[in-house]
């Protein structure tokens, strides 16, 4: 069976930070930090819906965040400039070594699938937007289950759905969290580091192999074990 890969999608395909331009116009904000704070939030919100089993869709993480994010570093936003800033989170740019990535897996034969905490229609707007829809056979979105990664049901529901066996399916993430979720399910992961200042989680679970940047990424898999090519 050819191999199946599972791209997370907000940081890993896609650069949440994308929003800093938008930030950097609104004066009294320091994008770089507000993002983040926004970022950490908004995964925050999403792992306690999670647990409390008070799902609501991830744009909805998105917008609570926001709310957040502005209240903690007192910048009273308009509901317009909010309205925009969500907006724009709705059109993100890929990382640069995105597409050199992807036209090299999928030539080498290897199925791909978007697989995110986002609502599937979110999705095929930002990979719409991001020019990297077509490399994908199929999105799989949490949705469908109404609850959020890392619950092991998240990925056994990605197996389901993209008709994957356990041993033949790979996550694809930049999340620590999200690589840990999945090795914890029982399916192999690779983990994007792009910067070195990336830490992973110390808890004794590790991801299959770590690339900095999805160009290395057929290479190490096709390392891991050469029947496991595209
Ligand atoms: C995603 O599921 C975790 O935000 C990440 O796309």
């Amino acid at each position: 069976m050819s191999t199946t890969l599972a791209f997370d999608v907000y940081g890993t395909l896609i650069d949440t930070h994308g929003v800093g331009l938008k930030l950097q116009e609104i004066p009294g904000i320091k994008a770089k930090e507000f993002s983040q704070t926004w970022r950490d939030k908004q995964l925050e919100y999403s792992f306690r819906r999670g647990l409390m089993q008070k799902y609501e869709n991830f744009a909805v993480c998105t917008s609570h965040a926001l709310d957040y994010t502005c209240a903690y570093y007192r910048v009273p936003l308009t509901k317009e400039q909010k309205q925009e800033l969500l907006e724009s989170y709705r059109t993100l740019p890929a990382f640069e070594d995105v597409i050199i990535g992807l036209v090299d897996l999928k030539a080498a034969g290897f199925r791909l699938y978007a697989f995110s905490n986002g609502r599937a229609d979110a999705v095929e707007t930002l990979l719409v937007a991001a020019g990297i829809r077509d490399f994908f056979l199929g999105i799989v979105s949490v949705d469908d289950l109404k609850s959020f990664k890392p619950d092991p049901a998240v990925y056994e529901h990605f197996l389901r759905q993209s008709g994957a066996s356990r041993d033949s399916a790979w996550l694809v993430s930049g999340n620590p969290f999200d690589i840990i979720g999945a090795r914890s399910a029982g399916i192999q992961a690779a983990w994007v580091q792009r910067s070195e200042e990336s830490i992973f989680d110390p808890w004794g679970v590790e991801p299959t192999v770590t690339v900095a940047s999805l160009v290395e990424l057929k290479e190490k898999i096709t390392g891991i074990d050469p029947n496991k090519a595209g």
